[in-house]
């Protein structure tokens, strides 16, 4: 043998025995705690960062040099909630779109006396729409009333522009009484559907586990609870949309086209509502790309796992310590998919009021070669 191929040898037989972890590479590291993750066409890194204090620097933020800057600006980051529709309360999912305009949810999720509330306030709950050309807001659509429950906790967003005459907007509301809302772009209307089903409900007395403890709401004084998040990820794939509750080892999937059509039926929508498969383990938020793999982050397995559309076939794409509660998606046009890791278990509320997350956070992005889904 060469030496030259002996090298090569020895390097494959070195790199093979580090495992799947070697393909994850870290982008950027976070001092605020992080959720969504969008990236433009051109490579731009958005990040939402679900608000942890009321005055906090920033709840949408573009990665500049390495660091988070408050984005689009520093004054659409702070107001009134007597006004809350104009600027963000509380950014819970970045998302581009297929004409790569950047999308902000915000779940209007205020703070009442340093405290911050799961009812949303008044004009809250909204999603938004920036020009990053000229990086302004060009449109936002506050969801309208009818749409959301007392309780509604609007998750993550998808979008299909050639849907309607402007597209639609499929959004996981991730109450108990979980839910996917369509929005017409066009004229903002929303119908809220499979509200409080089987299909986006949790699972009865849900337990899944993290870092094999049993993950549990465990506040100070009172019994352990388990977790009823409903529909929470989301990803467009062919027509259809596929969700997951998020206690739950369940996606399901239902066409886009029955979703949108206000004549239908909740009983029509219902029947035409399918269990794709079951999962190993609950899953935290999904994404999709063109070749048809519905991408899910597995906190129990530490694991970016993939649903192969084709098969229903659940595969892993990258297992790694290094993915802790590997939270947000998103497939980028050049063949990355990106991810967010923010150790969620660890809040307060999972921990009798102590905070046990430590930044820095993490962003990691693994080659698939792939790109978003038309
Ligand atoms: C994954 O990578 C981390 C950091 O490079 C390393 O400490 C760990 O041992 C690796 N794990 C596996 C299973 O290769
Ligand atoms: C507001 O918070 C302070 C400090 O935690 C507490 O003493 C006070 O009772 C709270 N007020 C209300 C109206 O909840
Ligand atoms: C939601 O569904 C649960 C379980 O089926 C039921 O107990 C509850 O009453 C429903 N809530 C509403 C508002 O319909
Ligand atoms: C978007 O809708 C069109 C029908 O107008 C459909 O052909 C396409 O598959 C949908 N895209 C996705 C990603 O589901
Ligand atoms: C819904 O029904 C109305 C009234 O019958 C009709 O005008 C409209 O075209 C229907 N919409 C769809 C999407 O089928």
């Amino acid at each position: 043998m060469h030496h030259l191929s002996v090298f090569c040898y020895l390097l494959l037989t070195f790199a093979s025995s580090l495992g799947a972890n070697q393909t994850l590479k870290s982008v950027a590291t976070y001092k605020e705690w992080p959720t969504g993750i969008a990236v433009s066409s051109e490579g731009r890194i958005f990040t939402s960062f679900p608000r942890q204090r009321q005055v906090q620097p920033y709840t949408l933020a573009e990665l500049v040099g390495g660091s988070s800057k408050p984005y689009p600006s520093v004054s659409i980051q702070s107001g009134s909630y007597l006004d809350a529709s104009s600027w963000f309360v509380d950014a819970q999912s970045v998302v581009i779109d297929s004409e790569d305009r950047l999308w902000v949810l915000d779940t209007g999720f205020p703070f009442k006396n340093g405290t911050k509330q799961s009812k949303a306030v008044y004009n809250g709950p909204k999603i938004v729409c920036i020009d990053l050309k000229v990086n302004k807001v060009v449109r936002t659509y506050v969801i309208p009333a009818g749409a959301l429950v007392e309780k509604s906790s609007i998750n993550d967003v998808r979008f299909n522009l050639t849907l309607g005459d402007l597209g639609y907007a499929f959004i996981s509301d991730t109450a108990e009484e979980g839910a996917i809302i369509t929005l017409d772009l066009n004229t903002g209307l929303a119908i809220r559907r499979l509200s409080n089903s089987s299909f986006t409900r949790a699972d009865d007395k849900f337990v899944g586990s993290y870092e094999n403890v049993p993950f549990y709401v465990r506040e100070k004084g009172k019994p352990a609870k388990s977790i009823s998040n409903g529909a929470n990820a989301i990803a467009l794939y062919g027509g259809s949309v596929f969700f997951s509750p998020q206690a739950s080892t369940r996606f399901h999937s239902v066409p886009q086209e029955v979703l949108i059509d206000q004549n239908q039926t909740e009983e029509n929508v219902r029947a035409a509502t399918r269990l794709v498969t079951r999962t190993p383990g609950y899953s935290t938020g999904a994404e999709s790309d063109e070749s048809g793999r519905i991408y899910y982050g597995s906190p129990e397995q530490n694991a970016i796992n993939y649903i192969d559309a084709a098969t229903d076939e659940v595969k892993v794409l990258v297992s790694s310590p290094l993915l802790k509660w590997p939270d947000s998606f998103c497939q980028s046009r050049d063949g990355y998919l990106y991810v967010t890791s923010n150790d969620l278990p660890k809040w307060p509320k999972f921990n009798e009021g102590r905070e046990l997350r430590k930044p820095p956070y993490h962003l990691y992005k693994i080659k698939t070669g792939s790109r978003p889904p038309m």
